[in-house]
């Protein structure tokens, strides 16, 4: 089973991203990991974190010679502000006068409930690792990922189709979605220059308020065949597996699969997919559809069509302008406490989405078609593609 896991806290010295489950023969490129990394770390309304970060992950197992081998692939992510925390949150007990207490926990954070729940007066230890800077972890995991699918021929990508009140609007093709991903400047990620612009307009308005703003980001998952994923089972089907994954990334608040929740007001007739058998050469089958408003997956399992998951990013927690909050040590009301913060972080949550899905997926791919080898793998593939493409 493909399966990953990642430590480490938002200012410590690093990041670690722990990958088992790949099969052999993988081909792994730095470059493409490194550039998934940054691509988490740019996007209008990041914070003053992301100008210290230069983010790479360093290989300590699981490749050889440029591919994988079949073992666990460890990888570390150096954090460099860990330069200016080395006094302040040092492994051993340290000087207690450099201790930086989070001292009124912050509402939207993990701050109070996890301060009761581990028996810290003081948030500062829970927020180490609520922080979304452990999605550079996933990123990195997820680079993995997308290169195993990358050799059967599937691409993961993302974009974003709302800043605040700004939303893209149409739809966007696969091609324009696919082509963001290889530009050298990110502003919000968006496919289109107009929409794009009115998402910026609303990042400079809470720039100018000291507040934050929120959106919705959508990953899509081109080339998969129909088939991966189950309804045999609650807990093997895709469309659940995506949804945890995603909504367990940091201030994602909803996800949705397809057109999820417009289909919730609309008719059935209105909603679903016919099915045709018009298919090109190049599809998996002969079997067709018009329209994608399933989003890939129906009953819990691909459809050949491209898979499309939406993540509702709520606005960030941390504000300039702090919110009510309570002193842990007097139980006085005071201005919850501020750490350094983005503003609005939505290409940023849709490129760790990008991770999440990719893992995902290729768990699943990994289920169905097996293999200790790429090799392997991928003649399993190629012959279920030819017993489907005979219907
Ligand atoms: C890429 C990314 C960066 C984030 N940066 C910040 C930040 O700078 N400040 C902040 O308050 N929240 C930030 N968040 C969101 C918080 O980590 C998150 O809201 C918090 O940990 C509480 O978790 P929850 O919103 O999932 O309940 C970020 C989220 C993501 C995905």
């Amino acid at each position: 089973m493909l399966r990953f896991s990642t430590a480490g806290e938002s200012h410590g010295e690093s990041l670690v991203a722990m990958v088992s489950g790949m099969p052999a023969g993988v081909v792994v490129e730095q470059e493409f990991i490194d550039r998934e990394m940054w691509r988490r770390q740019k996007g209008y309304g990041r914070g003053g974190r992301m100008r210290i970060e230069r983010d790479s992950a360093h290989i300590l197992s699981g490749v050889r010679h440029g591919k994988t081998i079949g073992s666990p692939i460890a990888m570390v992510i150096a954090n460099n502000d860990w330069k200016n925390w080395t006094d302040i949150l040092p492994v051993e007990a340290g000087d207690a006068t450099k201790h930086k207490a989070v001292a009124s926990p912050r509402p939207g954070h993990a701050d109070l409930a996890g301060s009761l729940k581990y028996d810290f007066p003081d948030a500062r230890y829970v927020l180490e690792r609520a922080s979304a800077r452990e999605s550079a972890a996933r990123v990195a995991a997820g680079a993995v990922a997308k290169m195993l699918l990358r050799a059967l021929g599937v691409e993961v990508a993302s974009h974003v189709i709302r800043v605040g009140k700004a939303e893209l609007g149409r739809a966007a093709i696969w091609e324009e979605i696919a082509a963001l991903q290889l530009k050298d400047e990110v502003l919000l990620n968006c496919v289109d220059a107009e929409a794009e612009a009115a998402m910026k307009a609303e990042v400079d308005a809470v720039l100018r308020t000291g507040d934050t703003v929120g959106g919705v980001f959508e990953v899509v998952v081109h080339g998969l065949p129909p088939g991966v994923g189950t309804h045999a089972n609650w807990d093997e089907r895709m469309d659940g597996l995506l949804a945890q994954a995603v909504m367990s990334l940091q201030a994602v608040k909803a996800v949705e699969l397809g057109r999820g929740v417009t289909a919730a007001e609309s008719v059935g007739s209105a909603v679903h997919d016919a099915i045709g058998y018009q298919g090109s050469d190049k599809a998996f089958t002969k079997f067709s559809r018009e329209q994608n408003n399933a989003g890939g997956v129906e009953g819990g399992i691909s459809n050949g069509e491209d898979v499309v998951v939406r993540g509702y990013l709520k606005p960030i927690s941390t504000l300039r302008r702090p919110l009510g909050s309570v002193s842990f040590e007097t139980r006085e009301p005071v201005k919850a406490a501020y750490e350094r913060s983005d503003v609005c972080v939505v290409p940023a949550a849709g490129v760790a989405a990008e991770a999440m899905v990719a893992l995902t997926v290729a768990r699943l791919v990994v289920e169905k078609f097996g293999g200790d080898s790429l090799r392997e793998m991928q003649r399993n593939f190629n012959g279920y593609c030819e017993q489907i493409r005979a219907y």
